[in-house]
């Protein structure tokens, strides 16, 4: 690995201190070094927060005090994502670094949010690309609202060996150990809603909160949870609505279930399909949803992998057998008759106690 690439990486991994609290925004970090040596660093807690360029920059004038305004004029500047160049809740960070007169700028993505920083300030040398892969992947959710109009997608998927993910009777609780549990209450935490459907409520009624991570529950926000309940038929009574997060139901007809201060109807044309697109681009442009994770049962995953719009499936497999007549996380015969298999990459493989946990890609 290059000197270059080693700075990046520091910024990335700086970068991702804001995994529970940067969104919208992006999670950004910032390395700047002199004669190759870091003299400062910083990165993006929340929005309305110095963007890291800045809190990097002022970490240097608090490292070097009066020397900094010379030696920043042969420092270089490394940080995963293209300096904003507009004001939004805080100034362009572009316009700091060119008062400052740093020398180069390294980024690893470019912001198609923004102005591209090299036509506002030409003057500045620029190398962009530097670990762009990773920096895709921590930022995939802020690329795909950006890019794509929607969330990034991750499917949960607690299931056996043989691939049930509840028992005929359409209990699933609990397949996978405490530590695949508390692994999906971080997977909450780090997520911006969470999309389920009327058959999980019914059957599990769960809270979908992140409440058992290990992390300080203060230290981060709790996703909204989103609900298709195209035929109306919950009653506002299930636990999906309780107090402690808020909560999106998407519906077709006039709603019996009230607004209320955690409780929203979402504003969507009728459309007795309801179609799961909609949605989805809804919560990207209403909700400014960066990575929605999704814990429902075989009705909405297959829907979703139909449509094409899961980009990774999240499955803990536990060493049990649920055997004849278990419930599958996908209707395949379905699914296969419009697709053909679908292939996964596998692009990370864990063990957590005596589950495995795969992350995988569908190659449609
Ligand atoms: N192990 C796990 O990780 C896990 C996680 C979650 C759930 N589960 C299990 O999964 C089972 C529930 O499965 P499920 O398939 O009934 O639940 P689901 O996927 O949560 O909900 C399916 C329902 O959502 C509604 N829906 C709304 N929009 C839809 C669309 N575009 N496409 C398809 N359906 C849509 C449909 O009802 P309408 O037609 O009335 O709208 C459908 O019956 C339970 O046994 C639960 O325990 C297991």
């Amino acid at each position: 690995m290059t000197s270059k690439e080693e700075h990046m990486l520091r910024a990335l991994k700086l970068a991702k201190k804001g995994l529970f609290t940067a969104s919208p925004n992006p999670m950004v970090g910032c390395v700047i070094t002199h004669d190759n040596k870091v003299i400062g660093q910083g990165w993006h807690k929340s929005p309305g927060e110095n963007h890291a360029e800045i809190n990097a920059l002022n970490d240097v004038i608090k490292n070097l005090g009066k020397k900094s305004k010379e030696i920043l004029k042969e420092s270089e500047l490394f940080v995963n994502l293209e300096p904003c160049t507009t004001f939004g809740k805080t100034p362009p960070c572009a316009d700091s670094i060119n008062d400052c007169q740093i020398k180069k700028v390294y980024f690893s993505n470019e912001d198609k949010a923004q102005k591209e920083f090299s036509k506002v300030y030409p003057e500045i040398k620029v190398e962009t690309g530097l670990l762009s892969e990773e920096g895709r992947r921590l930022n995939r959710g802020f690329f795909s609202r950006i890019e794509k109009g929607r969330p990034y997608i991750s499917c949960k998927v607690a299931s056996a060996l043989d691939g049930g993910i509840a028992l005929p009777s359409g209990i699933s609780k609990w397949i996978t150990s405490v530590d695949s549990r508390k692994d999906v209450h971080k997977m909450r935490a780090s997520s911006d809603a969470i999309l389920t459907g009327t058959g999980t409520v019914l059957k599990d009624n769960p809270q979908l909160t992140s409440r058992d991570s290990g992390l300080d529950v203060d230290s981060f926000s709790q996703p909204l949870r989103v609900i298709v309940d195209r035929n109306n038929i919950l009653t506002g009574e299930e636990k999906i609505f309780s107090s402690n997060a808020r909560t999106i139901l998407f519906r077709n007809v006039e709603s019996e279930i009230q607004e209320k201060n955690n409780v929203e109807i979402a504003k969507l044309p009728a459309n007795p399909s309801l179609p799961l697109d909609e949605v989805v681009k809804y919560l990207a442009e209403e909700k400014l949803i960066n990575n929605l994770m999704v814990e429902a049962g075989a009705g909405i995953i297959s829907s979703l992998l139909k449509e094409q719009l899961i980009d990774e499936i999240i499955q803990y497999k536990a060493p049990k057998l649920l055997g004849e007549n278990r419930k599958s996380f996908t209707n395949l015969d379905v699914a296969i008759e419009k697709l053909g298999t679908i292939e996964l990459s596998v692009i990370d493989i864990e063990e957590l106690g005596d589950d495995i946990k795969y992350s995988l890609i569908p190659n449609y």
